[in-house]
């Protein structure tokens, strides 16, 4: 990201004076005022508190409090401003920051608590949070509250926030199947997802067109199923380093390792792991699911999830489960004889007899699984802390009414079937996202409590690095505000406002985000 060179542009900018700022998210409870003081980028520094938990070394705030000096002023060394005849306002020239537990080397989890509070008054300039993620949260506010005078002094306005997030699980899934997205752009998005407070990477890492996932049990897979096995590949150190980058920014990577369905990919590396299909009495050539009828079938996935189980320290991971295509089974006489076997008379069965024997063996694991809605709808048996990911629209009911009947079975769900950002239209479609309420359904209160959050979904088919970022911000925006904010909060003008904003703060950070509307950034308008 070239964000210091977008920020030496926009020193020139002289017509940023006074504008209101960007905040995104809308925090729970802000109160500002038309009190301003001063922060000069060679005086201001973060620093700790001296009873926080948290103390220099702790490399998650350490480097956050990097990140956002130099989101806030860039890497250059700042002259102090020329303030004679000025009138004096007061500085700020530390923020401090107070955390109760430490917890620098954990991974986020689904229950961390990012709650924060944000002081910056006469005597103050305090942010404070239970934990680090909290802090991180925090941060980011504080940087979108900074604003520019035409002069080009920074200030901050004297203001109280207390905010938390209104769902955990506020997730962005990425497809790096259909077309593989080189590893600085995941590292980027996870950038963008910062900004705007989401907190879930839902790494759809495998599919039907290629598998980029190098395995060290079994390296075939991606030598034989991805798009170049020199290039299109995620090495160990690759998925390393875009779980490290996550953590710093308080972000969980959900590896989502979809099967018995999308998995063609899988085919070329495993022999014998997919379903030969039949046309009439000869093999056809071609495969259909994974083969649930095989033993074998049992035994790579125990070795592979053994290793998806330490390559990714999150608790859970997503099997996925989705559009099982029960053609190919129909076709083949040995899935028919283990079906007469097993005594199923329904695909569906045998669908759910693959799923509860891999559910099986990833909760030998000590993992927890999020799964599509087909292992509900298809009356799978699982686990009663399973989380059931809502993405059909209409089929077989609306989403609303599925959530509905999935919290009223006490599973936990995610909602994504309003959110499908890979879905373009003519127009502002992110104010439909944005008046998504996840929680307009009928049922008790505890019901409406298993709904732990949503995610944006931008799958692959006709999106790589060339159209990531535009398709992705700021629409992705709106879902992040819709899962963190408060219900209250869905006023679309007021939100229009502060998205075009937004939008305009990512191009000064480097995220190039495409336009809401009719209008120019006002360091757009400078550059050229
Ligand atoms: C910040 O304070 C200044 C006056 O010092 C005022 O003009 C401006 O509107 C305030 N901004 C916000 C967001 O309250
Ligand atoms: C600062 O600004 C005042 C007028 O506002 C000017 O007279 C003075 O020369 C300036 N000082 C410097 C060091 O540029
Ligand atoms: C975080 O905020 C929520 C909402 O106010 C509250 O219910 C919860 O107790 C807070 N958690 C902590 C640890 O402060
Ligand atoms: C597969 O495993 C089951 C249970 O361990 C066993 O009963 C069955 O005979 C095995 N089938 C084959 C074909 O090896
Ligand atoms: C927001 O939540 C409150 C409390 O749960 C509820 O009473 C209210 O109806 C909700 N508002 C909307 C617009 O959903």
């Amino acid at each position: 990201m070239a964000a210091s060179e977008l920020w030496f542009s926009l020193l020139l900018a002289a017509a940023f004076a006074g504008l209101a700022t960007a905040l995104w998210p809308w925090p729970q409870y802000i109160q500002s005022y038309h009190r301003r003081y001063t922060l000069y980028p060679n005086n201001f520094q973060f620093r700790y508190h001296v009873s926080s938990a948290a103390q220099p070394g702790c490399v998650v705030l350490d480097e956050a409090f990097q990140r956002y000096r130099n989101l806030l002023f860039g890497s250059g060394s700042w002259p102090r401003p020329n303030l004679s005849g000025k009138r004096r306002v007061l500085e700020k020239n530390m923020l401090i920051v107070s955390v109760t537990t430490a917890g620098c080397n954990d991974f986020p989890t689904l229950e961390s608590v990012e709650n924060y509070t944000l002081n910056i008054n006469d005597d103050q300039c305090l942010l404070q949070s239970q934990s680090i993620w909290g802090a991180l949260r925090g941060l980011e506010t504080f940087s979108q509250l900074v604003w520019r005078s035409a002069e080009g002094t920074f200030f901050i306005n004297k203001t109280k926030v207390e905010d938390y997030p209104r769902f955990p699980h506020r997730g962005l899934l990425l497809d790096t199947s259909r077309h593989y997205l080189p590893l600085s752009v995941i590292l980027d998005t996870l950038d963008a997802m910062a900004y705007s407070k989401l907190s879930v990477l839902h790494w759809h890492l495998v599919d039907d067109s290629s598998f980029p996932y190098e395995s060290l049990a079994f390296p075939e897979l991606s030598r034989k199923g991805s798009y170049n096995p020199v290039t299109h590949i995620y090495t160990a150190h690759d998925v390393k380093e875009v779980i490290e980058h996550a953590r710093l920014r308080g972000i969980r990577v959900l590896a989502e390792f979809d099967t018995p369905g999308h998995t063609l990919s899988w085919g070329p590396g495993i022999p014998g792991l997919l379903t030969p299909c039949y046309s009439g009495t000869e093999p056809s050539g071609t495969f259909g699911p994974v083969n649930p009828s095989l033993n074998n079938t049992y035994e790579f996935m125990s070795t592979f999830f053994l290793e998806i189980s330490s390559a990714f320290p999150d608790f859970y991971l997503h099997l996925g489960g989705d559009e099982v295509d029960f053609t190919c089974w129909r076709s083949n006489p040995d899935i028919q004889k283990f079906m007469k076997k097993k005594g199923f008379d329904d695909f569906k069965q045998l669908e759910s007899f693959y799923i509860q024997t891999l559910l099986n063996i990833v909760s030998a694991y000590d993992k927890g699984y999020v799964v599509w809605q087909e292992v509900f709808d298809n009356k799978v048996k699982v686990r009663p802390d399973t989380i059931i990911q809502v993405w059909r629209e209409e089929m077989p009911v609306g989403y609303m009414k599925e959530v509905e009947a999935i919290t009223k079975a006490g599973f936990r769900a995610l909602l994504s079937a309003p959110w499908y950002l890979n879905h373009i239209t003519y127009g502002p479609d992110w104010k439909d996202m944005y008046a998504v309420e996840p929680l307009a359904f009928d049922g008790t209160a505890k019901e409406k409590s298993l709904v732990i959050g949503g995610e944006a979904c931008m799958w692959g088919e006709y999106v790589d690095s060339t159209n990531l970022v535009p398709r992705l911000w700021p629409r992705a925006g709106a879902v992040a505000e819709r899962l963190w904010s408060s219900n209250s909060t869905r006023n679309v003008d007021f939100a229009f406002s502060r998205l075009s904003r937004f939008r305009c703060e990512l191009l000064r950070r480097g995220v190039q985000a495409q336009p809401l509307s009719i209008g120019y950034c006002e360091q757009e308008f400078e550059e050229t």
